[in-house]
């Protein structure tokens, strides 16, 4: 990723807005800086498979692909949305784009609201589309957002940006209330995003970012007709950590001090898994520190599909 960041591309250029600038700083960040979590795990360690020492299975026949949202994926992987919005990123989601393209897999793009806000930066998202003509691709828009006064129109431009296959809401409560910028109202977030469920034709997943989803939020989030839950439980990447990083380059003390004290706050992502998959009838992506197979076979043990 570092190496794709360097190389941006010729055929986009673009003077930085505010939010371009921050995405940058935010790849930069989780590049460079320390931003997983450090005393808070998965919880995936505390789960062992039962040896079987009589498998009684031919290992080369064993058949990894699956369906999800009706879509069949070679193997029950989809790649985390990361990014998009500045020419570098545009080079990482091409990148990725071709590889899911080639394994048949899927991948979500970061939060489109800088392309929603200004058009000239949509081949920076819609390039994937381009790259990965048939794999699973997950459009992005952000929760707050919603309650900022985006609705059906904004939701519907993110998926036909990049021909999406399904669109997702992110909830990053604890980010927005660490970054400086950060956009800290999420009342009547639930109701938005079941106005959006309702009048998209794409499945709706809703994600978290890092600090995981509970079982009562999960059936609240059902109720309302989202179709996926990626719970993004604590354990790896940390919002709270990159926005640490970005206030100390600022001397902001007293934002550096609400990062460290929120470091690993969340829900471990192996709890999540569990409490979301016995609570809803959904499609449950399991996400945050994922980072081994080994993590991703507990994560389907215990109840994930992607
Ligand atoms: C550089 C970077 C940018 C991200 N940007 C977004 C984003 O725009 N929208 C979103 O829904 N999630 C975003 N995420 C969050 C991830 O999708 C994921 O939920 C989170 O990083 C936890 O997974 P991890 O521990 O495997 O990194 C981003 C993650 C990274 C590392």
């Amino acid at each position: 990723m570092k190496r794709l960041l360097e190389q941006s591309s010729p055929e986009v250029k673009i003077l930085p807005s505010q939010i371009e600038n921050r995405k940058l700083d935010h790849l930069q960040i989780c590049l460079k800086k320390k931003v997983q979590a450090r005393h808070t795990t998965t919880g995936f360690e505390d789960i062992f498979f039962v040896h079987k020492a009589l498998p009684e299975i031919e290992k080369d026949k064993i058949n990894l692909s699956t369906v999800a949202f009706n879509h069949k994926f070679s193997a029950p992987l989809i790649v985390g949305a990361m990014t998009g919005g500045t020419s570098g990123a545009m080079k990482i989601n091409s990148t990725i784009a071709e590889a899911v393209e080639e394994t048949g897999l899927g991948m979500g793009v970061g939060s489109q609201r800088a392309a929603i806000e200004d058009p000239k930066l949509e081949k920076t998202f819609s390039i994937v589309r381009e790259k990965a003509p048939t794999a699973f691709l997950v459009a992005n828009v952000g929760g707050p957002q919603l309650v900022k006064g985006y609705g059906a129109k904004e939701a519907k431009e993110a998926v036909d940006m990049i021909e999406a296959d399904a669109l997702a809401i992110h909830l990053n409560p604890l980010q927005e209330v660490v970054q400086p910028e950060g956009e800290t109202n999420y009342a009547g977030v639930l109701e938005k995003i079941g106005e959006i469920a309702r009048a998209l034709d794409v499945p709706v997943i809703v994600k978290e970012t890092g600090a995981g989803i509970a079982a009562e939020e999960a059936k609240m989030l059902e109720d309302v007709g989202v179709a996926g839950i990626d719970v993004a439980g604590v354990g790896g990447t940390s919002w709270a950590a990159v926005e640490y990083h970005r206030a100390k380059e600022t001397q902001d003390e007293s934002r550096q001090r609400l990062g460290e004290a929120f470091w690993d706050w969340g829900i471990p992502t192996a709890v999540s898994v569990v409490e979301v998959s016995i609570s809803v009838d959904l499609t449950v992506i399991a996400s945050g520190g994922v980072r081994t197979g080994v993590d991703v076979a507990k994560a389907i043990a215990l109840g994930a599909d992607l």
